[in-house]
């Protein structure tokens, strides 16, 4: 529960994590720091304050017992201040109880030393909770302190004192020093983290290049910290060996390929002597199969697709034409679709993926069924069949070059692994998906999806 909080809390990006942390770092660091500057200023500032109010307090008080009894009451209310209200009586306000605020008790030990004997008895100091205090000052703040002084003569100089009246102010102000920080912190973090992301994300972008068909490989720039420029060198370098070690394979290979072409050539003259016709034919068929293998390996290689140029072409009637020549040479293959439907293309190059497609479903799920679904950014076509299907794990594995499940090879159904590499490479060549899924009722259903963006008219549906 806790672990999800977290993981809920916790930014995904590198930029927010670091602001993150280093707003929540600088913000308890200063939140500490103004804590222990507040502790210090609170106590310099109570200091001075009870020393000027005790002052006040006492003069008054001096002033007060000083004059004849009929002044003493307008001279209270003269004295009076903001701060300190001064009520002359008969009675006092407060009840001679005790208290433990250690405030009060400081400022009256202060008042005490500073009213001599004689001119006052007696120095009471209380919360305004207490006594008549309401009732002879009205209501007042919640901070205050009341007071009674008795003088020589037996009357009182009743007293109620507003407090703290800076801390409020102190406060706003902390916590707008502490929001500006924290503004300031977001501002630089996230301009200091863009510029720490960005060759994170030319890795990233460079990385994903590495192997992608049809395109060329991304140099990282080797600049910046020292880091960042002995990262992009070891990239760079490891991108020119894998490079070179594909070049390498795939000329062998090429080579090999190529080179096959004269003894099966030589193969083929000689099964020519062969007195029995169905040994030759058999010698025949083997050798076709090799030369078609050999043919699928090189067109792979060369990467047929690259040099074919673009031009408009009826994706339906390559469709249609694939459906019937398959369809005549004995197999189940059904056709529906549009009429028409002109894609801007690489025809014989997406003719190739499909014969392929449909070639599958033929050879392994027994005949095909095949759709065309153009709608205004799209055309879909589907190859289905009713065959075994594929095992879940090895939808992705097949297309990789010369991947044959195992019932492939046992079957002797010739084949060189190559099929489906080869059409998701041109399908992919035109900004579009191959994806294969096995159908719920069984079998096989491949999903070609080719954007329209270059699509020269629309279809036209049967
Ligand atoms: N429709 C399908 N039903 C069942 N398995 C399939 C189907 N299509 C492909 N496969 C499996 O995927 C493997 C790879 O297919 P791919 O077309 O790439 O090669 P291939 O058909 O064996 O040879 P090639 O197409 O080069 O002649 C096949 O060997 C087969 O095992
Ligand atoms: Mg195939």
């Amino acid at each position: 529960m806790i672990r999800r909080i977290v993981a809920w809390l916790w930014p995904d990006t590198l930029a927010a994590r670091v602001v993150l942390v280093l707003l929540a770092g600088l913000t308890l660091f200063h939140l500490g720091s103004i804590w222990l500057h507040q502790i210090g200023t609170d106590a310099a500032l109570d200091t001075t304050q009870e020393e000027q109010l005790a002052e006040q307090i006492a003069a008054a008080a001096r002033a007060i017992s000083a004059q004849p009894a009929d002044r003493r009451a307008g001279l209270a209310h003269a004295l009076s201040t903001a701060n300190l209200d001064l009520r002359w009586t008969a009675e006092p306000v407060l009840p001679a109880a005790p208290h433990n605020d250690h405030r009060i008790a400081s400022l009256e030990a202060r008042l005490g030393s500073l009213l001599a004997p004689d001119s006052v008895r007696q120095v009471r100091l209380g919360p305004t909770g207490s006594g008549d205090v309401v009732a002879l000052f009205g209501p007042g703040s919640s901070h205050a302190i009341a007071g009674a002084i008795a003088l020589a003569d037996g009357t009182w100089l009743n007293l109620r004192v507003l407090r703290f009246a800076s801390a409020a102010v102190s406060r706003h102000a902390s916590l707008l020093s502490t929001t500006a920080m924290a503004l300031g912190i977001l501002i630089v973090g996230l301009f200091v983290v863009r510029n720490l992301n960005r060759p994170l994300r030319q890795f990233a972008e460079a990385a994903n290049r590495v192997g992608a068909p049809g395109v060329p490989p991304a140099i990282m720039p080797e600049k910046g910290p020292r880091e960042v420029r002995h990262a992009a060198q070891a990239f760079n370098r490891m991108q020119a060996r894998i490079d070179r070690l594909i070049t390498d394979r795939t000329q062998a290979l090429a080579a090999v390929s190529h080179d096959l072409r004269t003894p099966i050539a030589r193969l083929r003259l000689r099964a020519g002597f062969v007195d029995d016709a169905e040994t030759q034919h058999a010698i025949d068929t083997d050798l076709d199969e090799m030369e078609a293998m050999i043919d699928a390996t090189l067109a792979y290689l060369r990467g047929e697709t690259e040099s074919e140029p673009r031009r408009a072409a009826d994706l339906a009637a390559i469709l249609e034409t694939l459906c019937d020549a398959a369809a005549d040479a004995g197999h189940a293959v059904r056709w529906t679709g549009p009429r028409q439907a002109r894609l801007v293309c690489r025809p014989v190059a997406l003719k190739r993926a499909f014969a392929n497609l449909i070639d599958n479903a033929v050879k392994y799920g027994g005949g095909a069924q095949v759709s065309l679904d153009a709608d205004a950014d799209t055309m879909t076509v589907g190859v289905e069949d009713d065959g075994p299907g594929i095992p879940e794990e090895a939808l992705e594995s097949v297309f990789e070059p010369f991947r044959r499940l195992e019932e492939s090879r046992n079957r002797g159904s010739g084949g060189s692994g190559l099929g489906l590499t080869i059409a998701r490479q041109v399908v992919e060549a035109h900004g579009g998906t191959l994806v294969l899924e096995n159908r719920a009722g069984g079998g096989l259903a491949a999903t070609v999806r080719l954007p329209r963006s270059l699509a020269a008219g629309d279809a036209v549906p049967c």
